[in-house]
């Protein structure tokens, strides 16, 4: 288990002293957890909900944003989330206190919980021979490539490092942990989300402990969320506004939109569908707050960023990507990938060549079905542009 400093805790009298990195923070700067600005109460439930000003949650991106992202969004009113999936404990830690230093508002932090599939020596040999052509091309030998876990699910060893902030807003993909994770998660009184990508599946989070529902269209960037169902399935996963009313009729709690939503027009098209609020997570790429590479950009900003499929080849489990080399060669979904998060290792190396040559071929190129709501503008302008929806005024024309 990983010993790490939590400042404000471990710093009680009574603990015992642990061996840890200097804390960056002082704690008198920080706010007690309980004293979270609220927002606007009255402008809408999930507002009301999350303590939120206007319903607009940024979605949390692994790979592609960090503290920066979320703080400007929390900021500016909305709420911002902290992609946790490939951090370690340390770095979580990290951006935690960022978060904790660089608002009052609340935030939202987001883990996988999917299960790690057992080894599968001889499947893992198979994708590795399948990309040794491509490999050898970029002078990479398959052999020397370390087996690594890509992401990892939410555990106690991360709830240790969360609980000393009480983060008031936790998101889950793909489900939602074990019962008695989840009620250490919600026995400091954060909020609990988690998408869906079916009805059933809304269902199933609303009677296992979600307070709010994130309906999870097939437009959507980035990797589905899917739990009930297999990676098979997913072309039978319905489009945000084909899923949302159904979801909203059939569920009690807030049913909040994703897929597609760049602009207020779009969000009040989810809010006349019944939607509490939005979820929007390739909107906010191009930001300068986020930490999206320059091919990613580049892919997004050009004639390519009009296709994008659901492939598997760089994970191991089916996400929306720009169509690119990778997809194409090796998809876009492969029978053959290790399964998630098994597929990443054997890919990052031949990512990493072609990057720094400024290629986009074998990159995840996570975005949309609408990436042309996406602009170079500071976080907080694309937060104020969707809140519009909810503005007594209306939408600006
Ligand atoms: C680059 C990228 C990375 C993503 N990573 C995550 C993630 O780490 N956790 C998560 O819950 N959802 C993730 N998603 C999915 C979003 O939560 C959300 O469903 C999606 O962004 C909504 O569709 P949109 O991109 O069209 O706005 C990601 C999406 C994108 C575009």
């Amino acid at each position: 288990m990983v010993r790490l400093s939590i400042p404000g805790v471990d710093d009680l009298p009574g603990q015992a002293p642990a061996v840890h990195e200097p804390c960056p923070a002082p704690i008198s700067s920080m706010p007690p957890p309980a004293a979270w600005r609220r927002g606007s109460p009255g402008v809408s439930v999930l507002g009301d909900l999350l303590g939120i000003e206007w319903p607009v949650i940024q979605a949390p991106m692994a790979g592609v944003q960090g503290s920066a992202l979320a703080l400007a969004v929390s900021n500016a009113g909305g709420l911002g989330s902290l992609p946790c999936a490939m951090l370690t404990p340390e770095a979580l830690l990290k951006e935690l206190l960022a978060l904790r230093n660089g608002t009052e508002r609340p935030y939202n932090v987001n883990f996988f919980c999917h299960r790690m599939p057992p080894p599968d020596a001889a499947r893992e040999a198979a994708w590795r021979a399948l990309l040794s052509p491509h490999l050898a091309a970029y002078g990479i030998d398959a052999a020397a490539i370390a087996s690594g876990p890509g992401r990892m699910p939410f555990d106690d060893t991360l709830a240790d490092v969360l609980e000393a902030f009480k983060p008031p807003v936790v998101s889950f993909h793909f489900g939602l942990p074990e019962p008695a994770l989840l009620a250490r998660v919600k026995g400091w009184g954060a909020k609990v989300l988690s998408s869906a990508t079916s009805v059933d599946e809304g269902l199933w989070l609303q009677a296992h402990g979600a307070d709010a529902v994130i309906a999870q269209g097939l437009e959507a960037g980035g990797h589905r969320g899917h739990f009930l169902s297999g990676d098979l399935e997913v072309g039978t996963h319905s489009g945000l506004f084909a899923l949302l009313p159904q979801m909203v009729q059939a569920l009690r709690v807030p049913v909040i939109a994703a897929g597609g939503v760049t602009d207020a027009r779009a969000a009040a098209a989810a809010r006349a569908l019944g939607a509490a609020g939005v979820q929007a997570g390739t909107a906010y790429l191009l930001c300068p707050e986020a930490t999206t590479s320059a091919v990613h950009r580049a892919a997004l900003q050009s004639g390519a960023a009009v296709s994008t499929a659901l492939t598997n080849v760089f994970t191991g489990r089916p996400a929306r990507s720009i169509v690119n080399t990778a997809m194409r060669e090796l998809g876009p979904m492969n029978p053959q990938a290790p399964a998630f998060p098994g597929a990443t290792a054997a890919m990052a190396p031949l990512r990493a060549a072609a990057e720094a040559l400024g290629r986009s071929d074998w990159s995840p190129l996570w975005a949309g079905q609408n990436a042309s709501g996406c602009r170079a503008v500071p976080a907080a302008q694309i937060t104020r542009d969707i809140a519009a929806a909810w503005r007594p005024q209306g939408i600006p024309r």
